[in-house]
């Protein structure tokens, strides 16, 4: 059966990482019978500067009607004046929202390899394998009133809202401790329920779900300033992390650099499965746009290939495809190729393409 895939390469570096997930999925195709159909679209400031809107209602069909979207990145300083209705980072928060992918999956991954490209000591990241799975379509970002009001007194008053149901924090909480049986049995569940009564809402559904249908599973609660800190204090220490939109934005990004470069960091947006098991999803680098680099082939891609890997085994049952790819990156490291985003003394630099050649080349 053909598998539909939307690419959505995007802005600044995404058409480049894009491109050697393309060669990749060729090779899939030719070599492993894959048959992956590949529709390319616009979404981001191309999008806007091409149609005036950062994706189109028929991008958005194709999106709805694909059985895994891949995403490149989004935005950058040309577009940054744009009000927000028309900012490339609408294109992103569009899917999310229409597609209903709650559930946003984030590795943080440190390959021994690169423990020393790490700004923490190695022995402090070597090996460290956290999953932080953040809420992705409530909180703060889509929650109403927003705005920025007018007051009497000739001041100006910026507002957003912070909201989530119990059904929200239950389906996401469900994902977490469903990830954690499959790995080291341990959910975090982070929070401010100190200062915000959506916080101590949070805390209190999770520990129901706990509590109900997942017993077996270890829970702790941290307050999110604290998970912050010790992410970078033991971050081995954590399993599974849930948590917010907002607090797994910082989370996540925080998380990145232990592993030794934003640029090696995949994600997976996954949303509830209908009654024939059939869910939406979404995979994408964690990684911005970065403008500063885009175009000279210099961008690291393989927190866009891991992507596409972690599509492999969520959305197409392929997990043997998608540890042959993650070890093929592993050998590539191992070999001592590095972008220049992890590059250190005595390894071999490589471009944006050479890295994706070369991950093909351990493929089997
Ligand atoms: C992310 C990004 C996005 C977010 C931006 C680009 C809207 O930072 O995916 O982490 O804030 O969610
Ligand atoms: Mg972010």
């Amino acid at each position: 059966m053909k598998k539909r895939l939307l690419i959505l390469a995007g802005d600044g570096i995404g058409p480049e990482v894009m491109n050697e997930v393309k060669k990749i999925i060729t090779w899939f195709n030719k070599n492993k019978s894959a048959d992956f159909e590949i529709t390319e679209e616009l979404a981001g400031g191309i999008s806007f500067d091409k149609n005036g809107t950062p994706i189109t209602d028929k991008v958005m069909e194709i999106a709805m009607a694909s059985d895994a979207v891949l995403l490149g990145a989004v935005g950058g300083p040309k577009w940054d004046k744009l009000e927000f209705s028309k900012k490339p980072e609408r294109a992103l928060l569009r899917l999310r929202k229409d597609l209903e992918l709650f559930a946003n999956l984030r590795p943080a991954i440190c390959f021994k390899e690169l423990a020393n490209a790490s700004t923490l000591k190695p022995e402090v990241v070597s090996d460290l394998d956290i999953m932080i799975v953040r809420e992705l379509t409530g909180g703060i970002y889509f929650g109403t009133p927003r705005g920025v009001e007018k007051l009497s007194n000739g001041e100006k008053k910026g507002i957003n809202t912070h909201t989530y149901t119990t059904s929200e924090i239950q389906r996401v909480a469900r994902v977490a401790f469903e990830l954690a049986r499959k790995r080291n049995n341990k959910v975090t569940s982070c929070e401010k329920s100190n200062v915000m009564e959506a916080g101590l809402l949070w805390r209190e559904v999770v520990e129901e779900i706990h509590k109900k249908e997942f017993k077996d599973v270890e829970l702790s609660h941290m307050l999110a300033d604290n998970c912050a800190m010790q992410l970078v204090r033991n971050p081995k220490q954590f399993d599974v992390i849930v948590t917010d939109n907002l607090f797994g934005d910082m989370l996540s990004d925080e998380a990145g650099m232990l592993t030794g470069s934003l640029g090696m960091l995949p994600s997976a947006s996954l949303s509830g499965k209908n009654k024939d098991g059939k869910f939406k999803s979404m995979y994408e680098p964690c990684h911005g746009s970065a403008p500063d680099i885009a175009g000279k082939n210099i961008a690291n891609p393989l927190a866009s290939i891991l992507s596409f890997s972690m599509a492999l085994r969520y959305s197409f049952d392929m997990d043997k495809e998608a540890d042959m790819l993650d070890q093929s990156v592993k050998n590539v490291l191992r070999d001592g190729y590095r972008t220049q985003d992890i590059m250190e003394k005595g390894q071999k630099k490589v471009s944006t393409s050479e890295m994706g050649d070369l991950v093909i080349s351990k493929l089997k």
